[in-house]
């Protein structure tokens, strides 16, 4: 029985993993070369740098630190452009029930996303207030498999890490809820999240994981 549940942001809660892949796209068409489809996988969850680094070197291109900065900042704009239209219908199916479900239980939240966007996000999403605590890039700058995000997740709800359950939609976020000695639940397609210990295809069938021994204690 679990009692804190911690949710990765993007394509956990919202569907933004699609505008963080088109600005890349974007960038990378800039650059003279072509991401795949399949390439997506490898930058989610990884944090804005080493995501900058993994598409600079799809496309064999090297650049100046400097230049990095510069088209990490030219990325993060379109991405702003895109997330800055927002509004709670954008919401992934089943997160906000979930959500107010886990809250009217009593069971303590947490967001544990790599993103610096992350207050824009939830702003726009207006979910600021049903997560109890959240850390997002600004507070943790280790990325993604690195645990230090969900770590300080746990610590901060102070629930002790085997009592943590992830939610996550990233290959780098479920090593990384592992890594945290968590319950890592996958969020979208069982080929990609293999290594998770549960994966559902969207929050909205969490109500499946009580099948697979996942339950949450809150203390209303
Ligand atoms: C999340 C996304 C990644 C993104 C990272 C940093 O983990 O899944 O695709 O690179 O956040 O986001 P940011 O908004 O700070 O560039
Ligand atoms: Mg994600």
């Amino acid at each position: 029985i679990a009692r804190a549940a911690i949710f990765d942001l993007d394509g956990v809660l919202v569907d933004t993993a699609v505008h963080h892949f088109a600005a890349w796209r974007a960038m990378a068409q800039g650059l003279g070369f072509t991401l795949a489809d399949e390439d997506e996988e490898l930058l989610k969850g990884v944090g804005r740098m080493d995501a900058l680094r993994i598409v600079l070197g799809l496309g064999g291109v090297e650049v100046s630190d400097e230049e990095a900065l510069r088209l990490a900042a030219e990325k993060n704009a379109q991405y702003v452009k895109a997330i800055s239209m927002l509004t709670p219908d954008d919401m992934l199916p089943g997160a906000l029930e979930l959500l107010r479900d886990l809250r009217s239980r009593g069971v303590p939240t947490a967001l544990g996303s790599a993103s610096r966007n992350a207050p824009l996000i939830l702003d726009r999403l207006g979910i600021r207030d049903l997560l109890d605590v959240i850390i997002d890039g600004s507070v943790v700058s280790q990325a993604k498999p690195d645990p230090a995000v969900f770590r300080a997740g746990a610590e901060a709800l102070g629930v002790a890490a085997e009592d943590c359950v992830v939610f996550e939609d990233a290959i780098a976020g479920v090593e990384a809820a592992h890594r945290a000695g968590m319950t890592a639940v996958g969020v979208g397609d069982a080929t990609v999240l293999g290594e998770a210990d549960v994966v559902i295809p969207g929050l909205h069938a969490a109500g499946s994981l009580a099948d697979h021994g996942i339950t949450f204690e809150g203390s209303p």
